[in-house]
């Protein structure tokens, strides 16, 4: 049975590690990537990177079906921006940083590579929101939050508001 983990909130140090590449495909790999499923799920989120739930490996899953019958994981994710690109803004939310949007402008054309939980290989030029959230959680796997892209001000303000409501490290 797939169990609920603790998400880091920001200004959680942890977020701010760098994770490392995976290597091995073996079931606890497996068994992470249900749990976060689970916790993504149980959290109404769209997608989770495993620095959130404090694993400092390159996983992700997501789920961006109305239906929320699609689950996908995403390990040692990579993309490349194409040269034809123009800036795209979404308005972006964190299961790190409840309770914010925050409009963010990202490259809407990519071409994406990572493994599947077996480690077979895959790549794809994605469209619409796969584009966006794939870059957000990409960005959790370097240590980078959706707070980095906006005024120092801003960001002082949804920290303080944390620290406030969540009273943790
Ligand atoms: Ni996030």
């Amino acid at each position: 049975m797939a169990k609920k983990m603790q998400i880091l909130i920001f200004p959680d140090s942890r977020l701010r590690k760098v994770a490392t590449e995976v290597t091995k495909f073996d079931k606890s790999l497996q068994n992470l990537a249900e749990d976060m499923l689970e916790t993504m799920y149980d959290a109404n989120g769209i997608g989770l990177a495993a620095t959130q739930v404090d694993k400092h490996i390159r996983l992700i899953v997501m789920d961006l079906s109305e239906e929320r019958n699609d689950p996908r994981v995403f390990i040692n994710p990579s993309y490349k921006i194409l040269p034809d690109h123009n800036l795209f803004e979404f308005e972006e939310g964190c299961l790190s940083i409840p309770g914010f949007n925050e409009t963010i402008s990202r490259p809407d054309k990519i071409d994406l590579k990572w493994q599947d939980i077996n480690g077979i290989s895959h790549s794809e030029s994605p469209e619409g929101l796969l584009t966006v959230c794939i870059q957000h959680e990409i960005d959790h796997l370097d240590g980078k939050l959706m707070v980095d892209y906006i005024s120092t001000l801003k960001r002082d303000r949804i920290k303080n508001k944390l620290l406030k409501d969540f009273n943790r490290k």
